[in-house]
């Protein structure tokens, strides 16, 4: 039973909406794993312009045999909006990255993204919870993964920002979803902080600074990206020369899709 050759009247369909389209990995991900599973399931790309993005979905409710989506930019913010109920890291987070019709083509949405960090973390032997956590970087990664580690119940997060005002936002809200975990912002220091996590954009291109002073690690880190390309940052790169354990970039990925296939009930026949 093939996902991508053999579809028949049975096959249920699956999506991945974005726009521009050209660049969405999901389908590529997961018709393979359909395939080798043998799953009758295709997942398609959808795409999607904003302005027109409630027809699509009324459209898409209304195909009884379109199971959900993985959901990625522009749409996240605004398909929460449009669900009839949102998972808790959604509704904190303030953003899906999957959305699923259940029996009544109720439109269900939750966010993915931090969940995938940690699962990711875990599969590589990397415990969060009670663990002292620094994290660099208060944009859109930042946002999931500081909800879903304090999910995870690390022992104290320190939350570093370029721009301060978004680390004092996104601590604040996290201190108040998760009032039992210690919540701060601070320097890129982790004097006290067992895990370092790089979620800034910072590293993805030659010439970028790193995102903390190479000379603050300690050989008892562990240095965490989540930056895909390049896999070696020059951050891990420093991180490896002093000593320091390490997780790439790709785990968050790979275990977000797990999850993601888990939510769209897709990875079973
Ligand atoms: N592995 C995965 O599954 C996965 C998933 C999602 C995203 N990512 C990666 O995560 C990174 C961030 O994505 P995002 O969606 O969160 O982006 P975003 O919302 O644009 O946020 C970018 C963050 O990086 C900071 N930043 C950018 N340049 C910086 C610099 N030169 N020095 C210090 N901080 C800098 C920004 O600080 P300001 O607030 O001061 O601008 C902000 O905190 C990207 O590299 C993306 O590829 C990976």
């Amino acid at each position: 039973m093939g996902a991508t050759l053999d579809i028949t009247g049975k096959t249920r369909v699956f999506g991945c909406i974005a726009d521009p389209i050209d660049h969405v990995r999901a389908p590529m991900v997961f018709n393979p794993i359909f395939e080798a599973r043998g799953i009758d399931a295709v997942m398609v790309p959808v795409h999607v312009a904003p302005d027109r993005l409630e027809t699509a979905i009324a459209g898409l409710k209304a195909q009884l045999n379109f199971g959900g989506m993985a959901v990625t930019v522009p749409h996240k913010l605004r398909l929460m909006e449009l669900c009839d109920e949102v998972g808790r890291q959604g509704r904190l987070v303030g953003a899906v990255n999957a959305v699923k019709f259940d029996a009544g083509r109720r439109m269900i949405g939750d966010n993915f993204d931090g969940a995938g960090f940690v699962a990711g973390m875990r599969a590589e032997g990397h415990e969060v919870t009670g663990r002292a956590v620094l994290q660099l970087g208060a944009g859109g990664a930042g946002r999931a993964i500081a909800f879903a580690l304090a999910d995870a119940g690390v022992s104290r997060l320190v939350i570093h920002n370029r721009t301060r005002s978004k680390a004092e936002e996104l601590a604040a809200a996290v201190a108040s979803a998760y009032p039992a975990v210690p919540v701060s912002v601070g320097d890129a220091d982790p004097d006290g902080c067992d895990i370092v996590i790089n979620t800034t954009s910072s590293g993805l291109h030659d010439g970028d600074p790193l995102p903390i002073d190479g000379g603050l690690l300690r050989s008892d880190l562990l240095i965490a990206e989540i930056i895909m390309i390049p896999e070696r940052t020059k951050l891990l790169d420093v991180a490896l020369e002093k000593g320091c354990k390490i997780q790439y970039g790709r785990h968050m990925l790979d275990h977000q899709i797990t999850l993601i296939g888990e939510f769209l009930g897709c990875l079973s026949a």
